[in-house]
């Protein structure tokens, strides 16, 4: 049966079909797909935990093709949409954009692109989150003490908004194995901010925070997940931001979440936008 699985989802790559090897290869986990997010296939998670302990691999892993289809897949012309609202709409020059992305320019190797406007190559991925940290600032203030954030990829997000906001403290939870990987970035930053990372599991009781941030990775959630992230963290956090990629009924690639008219009666004070630029007819944002 396990060789059956693999076989099919060589043939889902073969012919293209990324997100039927995407799901597919969730079916290794030892404890069933529906109780796990997408991203949670033992593919990229342990390729994860490679870069974390590896440096050649660290070297290069914003490129490689086990990392590229869970992050770092932010197209071209989205990149030049998210340059369009932060020189509109935050006024921000080429200069001040690249001193602020300086440190996803480089470390991991990611791939950049030349774009209209910008006389530098640029990380696809750091545009966007200079965007949501601009927009974040926006809502919040430039001082937020205490942030967490669930599902943080490498800890881009993290870097980019602690050089527009001053934070004291920032919770990083995630996979272990992609919590390793958050601990080597963030330790090859300069940062001005103490930080700890943690697993669902290894959170006591709760964790009170001043902002909580989730983007495309609490609605990749299960709903048996979603629920102790919730009542450990996002209840009592007097601000939050989640990029929600699971649409108005709350499922992500055939995993059910919460959905969207739960989410705002569950949240006290929740707002409901849209996602700028629209990058997939699902995505909202949920804020408070
Ligand atoms: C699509 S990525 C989004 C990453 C990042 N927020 C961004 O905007 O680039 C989904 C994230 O959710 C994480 N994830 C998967 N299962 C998780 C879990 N049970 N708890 C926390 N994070 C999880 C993945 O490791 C990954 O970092």
């Amino acid at each position: 049966m396990f060789l059956f699985e693999k076989l099919k989802v060589k043939l889902a790559k073969k012919l293209g079909l990324g997100s039927l090897a995407r799901k597919k290869a969730g079916n290794y986990s030892i404890t069933g797909a529906n109780l796990k997010a997408a991203s949670d296939n033992n593919i990229y998670p342990e390729y994860a935990l490679k870069a974390a302990l590896d440096l050649r691999t660290f070297s290069n892993f914003r490129q490689n093709p086990h990392y590229t289809p869970i992050l770092e897949h932010v197209r071209k012309a989205q990149a030049l949409a998210y340059l369009d609202l932060i020189k509109n709409e935050h006024g921000m020059s080429a200069p001040d954009i690249l001193e602020i992305i300086e440190p996803l320019q480089q470390i991991g190797n990611p791939k950049k692109v030349m774009l209209d406007g910008l006389d530098f190559p640029v990380s696809t991925t750091a545009l966007r989150y200079l965007y949501v940290a601009l927009d974040i600032r926006q809502r919040c203030g430039d001082r937020v003490p205490v942030v967490a954030e669930i599902g943080c990829g490498y800890g881009g997000q993290a870097v980019i908004l602690s050089r527009l906001i001053d934070i004291d403290k920032y919770y990083f939870l995630d996979l272990w194995q992609v919590n390793m990987l958050i601990q080597r970035f963030i330790e090859s930053v300069d940062i001005n901010f103490a930080y700890e990372t943690l697993t669902l599991k290894q959170i006591e009781k709760e964790i009170r925070s001043d902002l909580i941030i989730s983007n495309y990775a609490f609605s990749e959630l299960p709903r048996k997940i979603q629920q102790p992230y919730f009542d450990k963290i996002i209840k009592s956090s007097d601000h939050g931001y989640m990029t929600m990629n699971s649409g108005v009924d709350g499922v992500y690639e055939g995993v059910a979440g919460f959905d969207q008219r739960e989410l705002q009666s569950m949240i006290k004070n929740a707002v409901v936008t849209e996602e700028k630029p629209n990058t997939s007819e699902k995505n909202y944002i949920i804020s408070w």
